[in-house]
């Protein structure tokens, strides 16, 4: 039970031991090398690792998408990355970049860029999956254009609770809510991939809009990937208010307000998180 006791330590020395841990971490750590953190799993060549490795790239073509794992798998923590997402007419690609873990009841937190025509809008989607059911879709529209420049996203978990954010502001959490019998991801550790690849049957106005194969290579890129373990739910005093900033002017889809996919009534969590 050495993860319920995360947020309360027994002793003061426990304590002091996290305390260390997160003055270690607040460190930088001399920038990523992607040779050391991750393998390309597929997409014959069209996943690079660039140069001394502090930056990744994938690309899709007519022929094949591409896609990266992490080697570790975490159990908690804080993942951040940096992302570069395809530019111009990206419509019918889809970046996807998540935790899971394996098998038929696995736990994934996902966020997917669903991209667009040149000058339109692009959907960051989110999921949470826990024990293999998904159904928790949240959609937003980012406040600034994530083709031109690198931005961050990050994943904060820990046993209490779940963490989306954009360039340090959380646009979604996920809470536990095992006590009113909402399975919490906990158990099985995860494993950070992404994947670049073609849904034009569905991804870009429900599949109106196909891919443009004469723009292709498509190409999305990472830098300054970076992991911190053992960290406390560390939320900022403003925590509260940009999640609500985010959700009144940025939110465009959430399962926990779409009554029509819910006929019997929504979901439990949606009394605590919806
Ligand atoms: C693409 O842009 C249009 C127009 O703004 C928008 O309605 C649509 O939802 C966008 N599609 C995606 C996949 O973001």
């Amino acid at each position: 039970m050495g993860s319920s006791s995360f947020l309360h330590p027994r002793t003061t020395t426990l304590l002091f031991i996290y305390y260390i841990q997160i003055l270690l971490v607040a460190y930088p750590t001399g920038g990523t090398n992607f040779y050391n953190d991750f393998d390309i799993t597929w997409g014959g060549g069209r996943g690079k690792i660039i140069g001394a490795g502090d930056m990744l790239t994938l690309s899709l073509d007519r022929v094949s998408g591409s896609g990266f794992q992490s080697k570790k798998e975490y159990l908690f923590g804080r993942i951040d990355m940096q992302l570069k997402l395809v530019s111009g007419n990206s419509a019918g690609t889809v970046t996807a970049y998540y935790l899971s873990s394996q098998g038929a009841t696995h736990d994934e937190i996902d966020f997917e860029f669903l991209g667009n025509l040149t000058g339109e809008p692009y959907t960051l989607h989110t999921n949470v999956y826990a024990q293999g059911k998904g159904e928790r879709e949240q959609q937003f529209r980012m406040w600034f254009d994530p083709t031109a420049d690198f931005h961050t996203y990050s994943i904060l978990w820990t046993p209490q609770t779940i963490v989306f954010l954009v360039d340090e502001t959380p646009i979604r959490e996920f809470k536990n809510m095992e006590a009113i019998g909402v399975p919490f991801p906990k158990h099985q550790p995860m494993r950070l991939y992404s994947s670049l690849w073609n849904a034009d049957e569905w991804a870009t106005r429900g599949g109106l809009v196909k891919t443009d194969w004469t723009k292709a290579p498509f190409t999305a890129s990472y830098r300054n990937f970076n992991v911190r373990n053992g960290v406390f739910a560390q939320l900022d005093s403003t925590h509260d208010q940009k999640l609500k900033w985010v959700r009144e002017n940025h939110m465009i889809y959430n399962y926990c307000t779409d009554a029509k996919r819910f006929p019997q009534g929504f979901p439990p969590e949606c009394k605590v998180n919806g």
